[in-house]
């Protein structure tokens, strides 16, 4: 038997990515006595059990035929060019989920037969990672971090790093490491930060990367309430400010209109108890000679200006105002005023 036809090449699993090409080999060793027609077949059993065993590709009488099963149709070849010398390897280019199966070689030249079966899987890369927050990320709260690939072939591997600051990830997180889910308890704001996520299966990985700021409870809604109130206060403001300069120009207008009617037809006030005069008075002080304020200033200016002990009342010119000379000196026992 050890001299008879065999397929050397052992049985094995083949796993690839889908869109790759996957080579299925099978080499085999003729002995003296196979003096038959050399007749090589690959089959498939597909993994769908309800589908039967497939001819996919045949060589015969020194011709090759591969257009037997549609779903492969273009997409299996032999990689040899000479069959003969003991290679009857195929390749599968642009992997289908669907090509996932069992391959048959089966070498035949009279009287030798040999075959192998070979397990072809194949594997969708991780792809479309999307890494984002379910909650709200504040001081305080429970939140959860999820890592999530649009595609990608079960078993999936996580793994989450942080890549700033300290590039520590916090400690109460190391278990929920490799998951694809990190349920953050009690949020400081030393949680916040880049982190990544990187999805990796047999055939490939794929990576997102998520910035977690961990703030304080009231500024998410106080930013806004605050956005709003502030507005708010501004037209109220704006809208005070507009009131008051037209009252204040209508006052103006008015005040100048009554001081105008005062003056052309109101004969000028005889006593200071006239109302017209105290009206005007009270609210124009450049016009209030006689008010309160520029009569004390009036009388202490008096009063510094007259040393006290020196005070002597002059005795000439009683009709001069006595305001202009108060200030008064003695020499040579002769009072100057
Ligand atoms: C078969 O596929 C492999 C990659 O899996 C490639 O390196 C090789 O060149 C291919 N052979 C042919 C004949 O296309
Ligand atoms: C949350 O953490 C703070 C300190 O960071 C601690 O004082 C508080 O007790 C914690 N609350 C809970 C419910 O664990």
């Amino acid at each position: 038997f050890t001299r008879s036809l065999s397929i050397t090449t052992p049985e094995q699993t083949i796993e690839k990515a889908k869109g790759e090409t996957a080579y299925l080999p099978c080499k085999f060793t003729l002995s003296p006595e196979d003096q038959g027609p050399l007749d090589i077949e690959w089959l498939l059993s597909p993994s769908d059990n309800q589908k039967v065993d497939q001819v996919i590709i045949l060589y015969s009488g020194d011709k090759i035929y591969d257009n037997y099963y549609q779903d492969l149709k273009g997409r299996v070849h032999f990689t040899s060019s000479d069959l003969k010398s003991g290679d009857a390897s195929i390749n599968v280019t642009n992997l289908q989920l669907s090509d996932i199966g069992t391959y048959q070689c089966k070498v035949k030249k009279a009287p030798g037969v040999a075959n192998k079966k070979f397990l072809l899987t194949v594997l969708v890369k991780p792809s479309g990672t999307r890494c984002f927050i379910d909650g709200s990320e504040e001081i305080g709260n429970d939140f959860k971090l999820k890592c999530e690939p649009k595609e990608g072939s079960l078993p999936l591997r996580y793994e989450w790093q942080k890549l700033s600051d300290s590039q520590k990830m916090p400690t109460s997180w190391l278990p929920e490491m490799t998951s694809p889910v990190i349920s953050v308890k009690n949020a400081t704001s030393e949680y916040s930060g880049t982190y990544s996520c990187t999805v990796k299966n047999r055939v490939g990985s794929d990576q997102c990367l998520l910035r977690l700021d961990v703030v304080p409870p009231s500024n998410r809604a106080g930013t806004i309430a605050g956005a709003i109130i502030g507005i708010l206060l501004a037209l109220v403001l704006i809208s005070l400010i507009v009131f008051c300069c037209r009252k204040k120009r209508r006052e103006e207008k008015y005040e100048k209109e009554v001081h105008h009617d005062i003056r052309e037809d109101v004969p000028p006030p005889k006593s200071r108890t006239s109302t017209a005069r105290s009206y005007i008075g009270s609210n124009h002080s450049s016009l209030g000679s006689m008010s309160p304020s520029n009569m004390e200033g009036y009388s202490k200016t008096q009063y510094n200006q007259v040393p006290s002990e020196d005070f002597e009342r002059a005795p000439q010119s009683p009709t001069l105002p006595p305001a202009k000379f108060k200030y008064t000196y003695k020499t040579d026992g002769i009072t100057v005023v």
